[in-house]
């Protein structure tokens, strides 16, 4: 039932220093206080404090910078003395448990700004006959939060809440329970919520329709937060949420070039001006996950959007992976109705609980784009902490209230603790709210419907971010589709997460379904099942490419223009433009290659400059990269894939590196995915052998019903040996299945050319070579052999004692090789609209645009013109 996070904190695993990171780990479990000594030789300044606590002090070794480690002595010594965080705050909330300075009458209290909807609940209890009782003031025991937690007592009266008891009027006491809201403001809202629009009773849609049509519909300002490089699913997002009236804003994580100019293409485009985009450092921020600067991002975006658009009433958040589930109609007529509530989901549990699943009572600080850990800390008191889901939907007021670069003291003493708070967005928003006057407005639901498979998502998997084991929610699949339908007659009116790459035919199902008439064109063009995402951009900066995918990519345009063109020939330049992963049938297809040939004389000749119809001959390639394993016949129908490549996601369980290309320096996995014929568990035993037939590994991995699917890393010595290396899966001594890889040689490192330097260290194997050739290790390869396993063919007993130094085009060519034999160029196609050039003139090509394949072929769904110019 709860949407909220549920963080797990048991099982904390840190990187990298192990050392420091195994002593923290059995902290976890042990006595708050112990204390280390810091070494003060990693410091190039004098901390303003002793610094003992584990935590603060292992954060302090594995940062890297003197800058960050200067950070976190600081905030830990502030914290050390009192002086972080604000150690009392008040509420404001007229009804609250808190502390509350400026009591407020309630009752009849009506607030223009906020309370819109009190106001027709007023007008129901005057209607009574006892006008002056109208008030009702409700009184929250226990636990004030949404759940079922405490008990709520409502009267009539109207008196300030700290004389409430005194002053009641017990002849019209009436006793109710379950939530606060129901009783008390936001009675309707609840109602609307609870029963949904469309089951309305006769009468009751007949004054929901006619407060509808006296009303001026609401108006959203979508505040977009998107990282990564789905950007043809942002603006398929863009293009079904779009309407004039809406405004929008985009913030794209500081760290996404790629994203960032697909983004400013669509401001640039759209004819009506409300699409904008974050621009520069202090609207634009590197959002990490649970990070503290998510807080910051939404709330300058917040201020900003305040600031474009006077014509907004509620501010919706979402992200690349949101996706509505209701039609903008739908979305529009329920916070017309509903203006003046915010809406939040929270944890719905006990407080204490969600605090200390979420971290919350412990001080973290972001630098090097991570949430470090500093130790424990207090919570001000007075106040109550409330929290759950960061997507929210806040009307105008609070935005302005709760961004106010003024802020009051409420908002100015949370500020201070959220700045050094994980997952701040997903407390702070809820926790005002609470407290401030706008305690009334608070609707628990948050309009979204998320899908949690926490057995999935919760495998601690932010750890290489946050010093924390943070959670996230599913994909949809179209397995899930009943997920979606359930939420026909609720108020829900977003889903997340999708992502194309993972399943593109619910997304395609949900727009089918909202905009059926729309979808017509995304019907009738070829391209309605498939994908592209874009792998690399030569016009990126940020973030750093893989060296092994710039390695194998280049390798790719050399291979692809070597059929048309005499590489030697100094008279071109070639150049990778862009890779993309294509997906068709919700399947991976391949790699697309975009590369061009600029003619070197041509350009530097002053032709060039008046020659308007020289373009680049561009190419795109369609690269099949097939995939290697095989099975005993026995095993057959129940090995269904094993494949290895790097960057396994568990969540999802699929990798993300798409090109599966591995180089001396990355961590191959090997996934597998058993068939559910699989009944008796069985222990299967994984040889990890080299190029040069050394065992590199050996696992064991048990498989059984509930294990079908999953991954196993090897512990490799690194640099991993260049070459062919071979997997080997025995059960009872038996094979029963193989795969293999390639490690490839790297032309690029850190993204600029490998030097020779670099050359020799990394792609000569892993240092202890030698180390491996005994006894155990022959002992092992003989037992191999002796079960009929075919080794490497060509293993050249002497290779070990050759340095590789290979570099240039000598080292090219050795790339190539092995390029050509893990990678097939399916198929080409011309990139240039106006061929220019005789070498493509004689050749039987299409034209890109004119393929079903290439990422220049047309693509509606992710049309920008269908954005702002429907
Ligand atoms: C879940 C919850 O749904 C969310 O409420 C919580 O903040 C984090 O956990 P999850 O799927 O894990 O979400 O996160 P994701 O949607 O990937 O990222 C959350 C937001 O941060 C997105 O808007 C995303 O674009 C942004 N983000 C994430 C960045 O800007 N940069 C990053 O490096 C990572």
């Amino acid at each position: 039932k709860n949407d909220g996070q549920l963080k797990l904190s048991k099982q904390l695993k840190l990187p990298p220093d192990k050392v420091v990171n195994n002593k923290l780990n059995n902290h976890v479990n042990q006595n708050k206080t112990s204390r280390i000594k810091l070494d003060y030789n990693l410091l190039n300044f004098t901390p303003i404090c002793d610094v003992t606590g584990k935590e603060a002090v292992s954060a302090i070794t594995r940062a890297k910078s003197q800058i960050c480690k200067e950070l976190i002595v600081n905030v830990t010594c502030m914290g050390l003395q009192g002086t972080l965080y604000p150690k009392r705050l008040y509420s404001s909330c007229p009804h609250s448990m808190g502390f509350n300075k400026n009591p407020k009458k309630i009752g009849c209290y009506q607030d223009d700004k906020t309370h819109r909807m009190l106001t027709g609940f007023y007008t129901v209890l005057k209607s009574n006959n006892s006008p002056e009782q109208c008030a009702l003031l409700c009184l929250q025991y226990g636990y004030p939060y949404a759940g079922t937690e405490y008990s709520v007592e409502c009267f009539c009266g109207v008196e300030e809440p700290s004389q409430t008891k005194r002053l009641l009027d017990s002849s019209c006491n009436m006793k109710c329970s379950g939530d606060p809201r129901q009783s008390c403001g936001g009675y309707l809202a609840i109602n609307i919520f609870k029963t949904g629009i469309k089951s309305f009773k006769a009468q009751e849609a007949r004054n929901i329709s006619t407060k509808i049509a006296h009303e001026k519909p609401a108006r959203i300002a979508f505040l977009l937060t998107v990282n990564g490089r789905a950007s043809r699913q942002v603006k398929r997002l863009l293009s079904v949420l779009y309407d004039p009236s809406h405004f929008y804003y985009i913030h794209v994580d500081a760290r996404q070039d790629y994203m960032y100019r697909e983004m400013l293409e669509i401001e640039k485009s759209c004819r009506y001006g409300n699409i904008k985009v974050a621009k520069g450092p202090g609207l634009r921020h590197a959002s990490i996950w649970g990070g503290a600067s998510l807080l910051t991002t939404l709330l300058s975006s917040a201020r900003k959007m305040l600031e474009y658009s006077k014509n907004w009433d509620f501010l919706v958040n979402l992200s690349e992976s949101d996706f509505p589930i209701k039609s903008n109609k739908q979305l529009v007529e329920f916070l017309t109705l509903n203006k003046g509530f915010n809406f939040v989901k929270s944890y719905g549990r006990e407080v204490q609980r969600f605090i200390s699943k979420q971290g919350l009572d412990k001080s973290f600080v972001e630098c090097e784009a991570r949430m470090w850990r500093l130790g424990d800390r207090k919570l001000p008191q007075g106040i109550q902490i409330d929290g759950g889901s960061d997507w929210i939907a806040l009307n105008r007021n609070f935005i302005e209230y709760v961004s106010n670069p003024k802020p009051d003291e409420l908002v100015s003493g949370l500020l201070k603790v959220f700045k050094y708070t994980l997952l701040p967005a997903e407390s702070f928003f809820h926790t005002v709210l609470r407290n401030s006057i706008y305690c009334d407005t608070y609707i628990d639901n948050n309009l979204h419907v998320t899908n949690w498979k926490r057995k999935l998502g919760c495998k601690c998997q932010y750890k290489a971010i946050v010093d924390w084991c943070g959670c996230s929610p599913n994909d949809f699949k179209i397995s899930d589709i009943n997920k979606i339908r359930n939420t026909i007659d609720k108020n829900l009116f977003f889903a997340r997460k999708f992502e194309p790459i993972i399943d593109q035919r619910i997304i395609n199902y949900i727009e089918e379904y909202l905009y059926p008439m729309k979808f017509n064109n995304i019907n009738r063009a070829n391209s309605k099942n498939s994908y592209w995402q874009s792998l690399y951009h030569h016009g990126d900066l940020s973030p750093p490419v893989d060296d092994v995918l710039l390695t194998i990519t280049n390798s790719l345009v050399r291979i692809i223009y070597s059929k048309y063109y005499h590489l030697n020939n100094n008279n071109y330049n070639f150049k990778l433009l862009e890779a993309s992963v294509y997906f068709s049938d919700n399947k991976y297809q391949g790699i697309l290659i975009l590369a061009e040939a600029s003619n070197k004389i041509i350009e530097s000749s002053t032709i060039y400059d008046n020659n308007v119809n020289y373009y680049p001959e561009r190419l795109e390639a369609l690269v099949l990269s097939p995939r290697n394993f095989s099975t005993s016949k026995l095993w057959s129908n129940r090995i269904l894939n094993l494949h290895v490549s790097t960057d396994y996601d568990q969540k999802e369980q699929t990798f993300r590196n798409f090109l599966s290309c591995v180089g001396p320096l990355s961590s191959p996995i090997l996934s597998y995915e058993f068939d559910l014929s699989f009944v008796t568990p069985k222990n299967l035993t994984i040889f990890w052998i080299d190029t040069n037939n050394y065992l590199r590994d050996v696992n064991q991995i048990q498989v059984d019903e509930t294990t079908l699917i999953g991954s196993i890393k090897p512990q490799l010595d690194e640099p991993l040996t260049i070459g062919k290396w071979n997997i080997f899966i025995l059960a009872d001594n038996v094979l029963i299945g193989q795969v293999n890889f390639f490690v490839t040689p790297l032309s690029f490192l850190n993204n600029h050319e490998i030097n020779i330097k670099k050359i020799r260290d990394i792609h000569n194997g892993p240092i202890n070579q030698k180390k491996l050739i005994n006894n155990n290790n022959q002992k092992w390869i003989n037992f191999l052999k002796t079960i009929g396993i075919n080794l490497n063919e060509n293993y050249d007993n002497n290779s070990n004692n050759i340095i590789e130094e290979r570099t240039g085009d000598e080292l090219n060519n050795w790339i190539d090789e092995f390029v050509k034999k893990y990678y097939k160029i399916d198929k080409i196609c011309i990139a240039n609209e106006f061929i220019n050039n005789n070498v493509f003139k004689k050749l039987n090509l299409d034209k890109c645009t004119q393929t079903n394949w290439s990422s220049l072929s047309p693509d509606p769904k992710a049309d920008i013109n269908n954005i702002c110019y429907t």
